[in-house]
């Protein structure tokens, strides 16, 4: 039902983007200069029928290959087309033919407006990206933009990503998630289904699904919460509230369960177009130009083992470990328990 009800929605329901009734599937952040102008250059056809909730615009982008999954008409596949520039290429892949449709007919247009052809689209079910042939370990950045929310097997999607990235590349995608679960019967509901309501993940589960594929370390990067406006669909949802987020999931191999302190630090070179003066790794990890800024071993790797290593120093290594790395959000165990005879009154034997 979900892959029927999501072509039914995106390719006949909605006839472009203020059709939607609720504001999961509208992106609100405000682009940089780079982003600005680059939206520019898309054509108006295709940014009418954009359904994105979030930016999906990751630092550093030039040369990279770069896969969308569920890429709609093309706008975010456009955009990062220009980022990547001509050494680069993008790839859409989308399941609805009436959005592959808009996406492909201005391809030329985008080719003549960039001065280079670097983008393709591929009609595709995400929840089977084996069956497209494409190479593994073959992607330094994958994106995606309120589409895993609408696909029943969750799991699959993050799975094959991972696959499909080299070692040290990202999933950077926007998303909408509930905090709790959502009662399956929800599921049915082709406008809640549709509208990216009914299919979001509780942020829980969506934690435990994305260590399990592998991306043992998912980093938040921007969150807004999300007012229902529409009272039918409010009242259906009956208290749940939903978020859209953007969230970072690095391909690494050494990445550990927490954030594990080795006295380890880095120092920001400035060089990253548009964060001259800050890059945002992270929501808790906005590294000034300059300053040493203490890491854990896994941001350590993050920026040390992908495609950011050239814009950072790296102060220390792993040869000493410190214990948990303070003010990552785990607790030392220990000395809590309520039994614990130096919490209570209880004499020392
Ligand atoms: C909310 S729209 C977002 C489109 C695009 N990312 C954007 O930002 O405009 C969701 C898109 O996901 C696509 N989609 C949903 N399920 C899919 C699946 N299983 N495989 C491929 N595409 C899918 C739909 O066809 C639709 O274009």
């Amino acid at each position: 039902m979900n892959l029927q009800n999501s072509q039914n929605y995106y390719g006949k329901v909605l006839g472009g983007s203020s059709d939607l009734r609720t504001d999961a599937c509208c992106t609100f952040e405000m682009p940089g200069d780079a982003v600005r102008k680059a939206l520019k250059n898309v054509h108006e056809e295709v940014k009418a029928r954009y359904y994105g909730c979030g930016l999906v615009v990751p630092q550093a982008l030039e040369g990279c290959r770069v896969l969308d999954l569920g890429s709609g008409s093309g706008q975010d596949a456009y955009l990062l087309a220009q980022l990547v520039g001509p050494n680069g290429s993008v790839m859409g892949v989308d399941a609805t033919p009436e959005q592959l449709a808009v996406a492909r007919e201005y391809q030329e247009w985008h080719a003549e407006r960039f001065g280079f052809a670097n983008v393709q689209f591929v009609e595709g079910d995400i929840e089977k990206l084996g069956e497209l042939g494409l190479e593994e370990g073959s992607f330094d950045v994958i994106v995606s933009n309120c589409v895993i929310n609408l696909v029943a097997d969750k799991e699959a999607v993050f799975r094959a990503a991972h696959k499909l990235l080299k070692p040290g590349g990202e999933l950077y995608f926007s998303d909408v998630y509930a905090d709790r679960r959502v009662p399956a019967h929800l599921l049915s509901d082709p406008v809640l289904h549709g509208e990216c309501l009914s299919g979001a993940l509780y942020w829980g589960d969506f934690e435990r699904i994305a260590k399990a594929a592998g991306f043992a370390d998912p980093r938040l990067v921007t969150d807004r919460p999300m007012g229902i406006n529409d009272a039918e669909i409010a009242a259906k949802l009956d208290g749940i509230n939903f978020v859209s987020a953007t969230y970072r999931l690095f391909k690494l191999a050494g990445l550990e369960p927490q954030c594990e302190d080795y006295g380890q630090a880095v120092r920001y070179k400035g060089s990253v177009p548009g964060e001259e003066r800050m890059f945002l790794l992270d929501a808790h990890h906005a590294i000034e130009k300059g300053r040493i800024f203490p890491v854990c071993g896994n941001s350590w790797l993050m920026l040390a083992e992908t495609r950011f290593a050239e814009h950072f120093e790296f102060i220390g290594d792993f040869a000493h470990h410190y214990g948990v790395f303070p003010g990552c959000g785990t607790a030392v165990p220990f000395g809590q328990s309520d039994a614990n005879p130096t919490k209570s009154d209880a004499p020392c034997c």
